[in-house]
């Protein structure tokens, strides 16, 4: 097993597996580690599946066009769940109120499902094994995706993890230096904006010069073209099919 601080330090998104299985042990590692995740309220309003049957992953890798779907061995779908406790309240007869349906029901489902694939992903890495999350997975095809998933009402993707030995090991990409993302005791009131700016330079200069296929991307305009294709997914329309019309 890796050391915490190489876990944690020396982690970047895979996209290339081998087919190889991941060992027995490592798994239930990764699903003691989901099982163990500090959930709101101990309510633990996530579920996962492990997706582990290729010609099931080739159909996601086909709905959200990530190859790594494909190609890992395991994909894990993250999902805020409110089906579970749904259940129990009715046949234990008491009334739900329409919590879920509030922004902050849906915001407590997406981090207990966050933290449960950081858990994952954490418990992955320290096995040496690749990882990368997948946000297509809760984007791309939002219905098909559950339908394949069989997904009752009032559980929605909140985001895949495809899992697997690593057929590659890409540089370390830089992120933003502490004085950007950490502040203390109060926000950070100077300008951010040479800091900014030479971030935005060292991820060109990155991903000008890095292993593996190079670009002339930046950071900021390249961010931005993703919240541009983002925003025509109508994701509250797709979580209100999901039978979480947010009101309040
Ligand atoms: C919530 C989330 C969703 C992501 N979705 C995708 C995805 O759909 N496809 C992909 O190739 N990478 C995806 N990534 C990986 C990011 O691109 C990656 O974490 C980021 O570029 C930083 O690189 P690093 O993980 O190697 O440090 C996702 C990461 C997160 C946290």
């Amino acid at each position: 097993m890796k050391d915490i601080k190489s876990t944690l330090l020396e982690r970047r998104s895979i996209r290339r597996y081998e087919r190889e299985d991941i060992p027995a042990e490592s798994l239930d590692f990764i699903y003691e580690a989901i099982r163990n995740t500090p959930t709101s309220y101990n309510g633990q309003q996530f579920s996962v599946i492990d997706v582990d049957d290729q010609s099931v992953k080739e159909k996601i890798y086909e709905l959200t066009g990530q190859k790594q779907v494909k190609t890992c061995r395991h994909f894990f779908l993250f999902c805020a769940d409110y089906n579970k406790i749904t259940e129990i309240a009715e046949a234990k007869s008491i009334e739900l109120p329409g919590f879920p349906l509030t922004a902050d029901g849906v915001i407590v489902g997406v981090v207990d499902a966050t933290l449960a694939m950081m858990n994952a992903l954490t418990a992955a890495e320290a096995c040496g094994l690749g990882t990368c999350p997948i946000g297509y997975a809760r984007t791309a095809a939002p219905d098909a995706i559950a339908r394949l998933m069989k997904l009752p009402p009032k559980v929605f993707v909140v985001c895949g993890l495809a899992i697997g030995v690593p057929r590659e090991m890409p540089d370390i990409k830089p992120k933003q230096p502490k004085e950007l993302m950490i502040f203390k005791n109060r926000y950070r009131e100077d300008s951010m904006l040479p800091d900014l700016m030479a971030y935005d330079k060292e991820i060109t200069k990155y991903n000008a010069t890095r292993s593996g296929t190079k670009t002339d991307n930046d950071w900021a305009e390249h961010i931005i073209s993703y919240y541009r294709e983002a925003m025509s997914y109508n994701t509250l329309d797709a979580l209100r099919r999901r039978g979480f019309d947010v009101r309040f």
